[in-house]
């Protein structure tokens, strides 16, 4: 990878001198006259790896380079260069972040030993973000599991097209495998070394959104105190995931397009477009052909995100897969427990008879908490589920009641003085919210799912109930 150097000074002479300097080793070098256009420059692009500025220049300070600089990127080190008298400022400097000073006159072979330094310090920090941010959720990247036909085909196209910058759409129930892919495509291209982005379309809170995903200049709005850069331009030269992409709001949709159209993001308050080079993988649950049918997703986007289909199976018409699978999570989970356990055949035959409304995701619960149950080396029938709760106790019923065309309702509470209906629905409503999220294990977008809520309307609910739901998703995306 091209290392890259931007180089600040007002004075001409210099500023060839580094040039000749840093070009001589190879670098991607950069000149900026003064402050303003450094700041400029910085802000624009992509991050540079090394800053080498005077520190008092006729229009400003170095030290506003040193701090545009680390707001842009905190692995970009940068190299003061002072006059005898400006010392002070340089000591003043280093206290906020530069990496060194050099002083006026210096020689040349000093000034590249302390680039050389300054860079591996760089290249170190550099990877240790993106290994960061590719390690959340670290227990993933295995690969997909799965000998059934639909994921043969599936694996394959996987590795036709990471190495593409083509967009993939990727749908299929909750807890089919959508973010494993989307991963998978990301680790499996040459985009890798860069970050993978999540960005939980359902999660983010609609006032904030456009700020979230494009970034906001200081002070565009009431509590923007810092510049923030907007998850669009974290993704830059790696992959951004848009997750449950069917719920973002129509005014957004508009400006995720121009995005994807012109490559370019507009930071809320900014006056300048800065250039993002993204791959983009797009997933959802939802119909998104009908929801565009009904004018509550754009076609134009659609078409951009929908350049390449990859459709994940429901697990129950994939049998195949149950049996691989559940080994494969009660060896992961077993060694993470310090446990060694495996299935036994009573066990095995419950696992692979179950249908898995919850798809991957439940087995792999199921699977979890077996092993935490199994106290002998062998995970048996009664750390399962039993058959009635294998049954949703919960939507069946009342999708059944919905289908009865009888309207009396059979059996109503008692009613009469100091009944209140909005109180004893709301506890009833509240008790269902509790049941179904601890289902998914308070998985909030699989538990709106269940329930036939849009993710936005499920998250109003909990709030007005005061359920406090742990979510991996939001986290995240944040
Ligand atoms: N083919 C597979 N191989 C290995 N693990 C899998 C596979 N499919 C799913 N999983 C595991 O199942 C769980 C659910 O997968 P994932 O989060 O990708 O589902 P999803 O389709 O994104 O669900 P949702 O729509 O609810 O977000 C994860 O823990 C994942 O590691
Ligand atoms: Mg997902």
């Amino acid at each position: 990878m091209t290392v890259r150097v931007l180089v600040c000074d007002d004075e001409p002479g210099l500023r060839t001198t580094l040039n000749v300097l840093f070009q001589r080793a190879g670098y991607d070098v950069t000149l900026a006259e003064n402050v303003h256009n450094a700041l400029d420059i910085i802000r624009d692009g992509s991050p540079f790896d090394l800053i080498v500025t005077d520190l008092s220049m006729p229009d400003g300070s170095g030290i506003e380079v040193l701090q545009a600089a680390r707001e842009r990127d905190e692995s970009t080190q940068v190299i003061m260069i002072t006059a005898y008298a400006t010392t002070d400022q340089a000591v003043q400097a280093m206290r906020l972040g530069a990496y060194d000073y050099i002083q006026k006159p210096f020689r040349n072979d000093v000034l590249r030993a302390t680039a050389e330094k300054a860079l591996e310090k760089s290249a170190i920090l550099h990877e240790n973000k993106v290994l960061r941010e590719n390690a959340q959720n670290s227990l993933r990247s295995k690969g997909l599991i799965g000998k059934s036909p639909a994921m043969q085909r599936i694996t394959e196209l996987v590795e036709k097209v990471a190495n593409t910058r083509t967009n993939v759409l990727i749908t299929g129930e909750s807890g089919t495998g959508k973010e494993v892919v989307a991963r998978l495509l990301h680790e499996r291209s040459d985009r890798s070394s860069h970050p993978f982005v999540v960005v939980n379309c359902g999660a983010l809170p609609e006032t904030l959104m456009e700020s979230e995903l494009f970034g906001h200049e200081k002070g565009a709005f009431t509590g923007a105190t810092t510049r923030n850069e907007g998850l669009v331009r974290r993704a830059h030269l790696g992959t951004l995931f848009l997750d449950e992409v069917g719920e973002l709001p129509l005014p957004l949709q508009v400006k995720l397009l121009r995005v994807l159209q012109e490559r370019k993001v507009r930071p809320v308050g900014g006056h300048d477009e800065v250039a993002v080079d993204v791959r983009v993988v797009a997933a959802t649950n939802r119909d998104l052909e009908k929801e565009v049918h009904e004018n509550r997703f754009r076609q134009d986007l659609f078409y951009r995100l929908n350049v390449l289909r990859v459709h994940l199976p429901p697990l129950r018409e994939r049998p195949e897969d149950i049996a691989l699978l559940a080994e494969y999570f009660v060896r992961r989970h077993s060694s993470l427990m310090g446990k060694r356990l495996t299935l036994s055949p009573e066990a095995l035959r419950w696992v692979v008879d179950y249908r898995y409304p919850g798809n991957v995701r439940e087995l792999e619960n199921l699977m979890e908490r077996a092993v935490t149950l199994a106290s002998g080396g062998r995970i048996e029938r009664a750390d399962l589920p039993d058959e009635a709760a294998s049954r949703s106790p919960l939507t069946e019923p009342l999708a059944a009641s919905r289908e009865a065309d009888d309207s009396r309702v059979q059996d109503r509470p008692v009613t009469g003085d100091g009944f209140d209906l909005d109180a004893y629905l709301g506890d009833i409503e509240r008790r269902i919210l509790l049941q179904v999220l601890a289902e998914c294990s308070d998985k909030r977008t699989v538990a709106a799912k269940k329930l036939g809520l849009t993710f936005r309307s499920f998250r109003y609910r909990l709030a007005k109930y005061g359920i406090a739901a742990e979510d991996e998703d939001e986290t995240r995306s944040s």
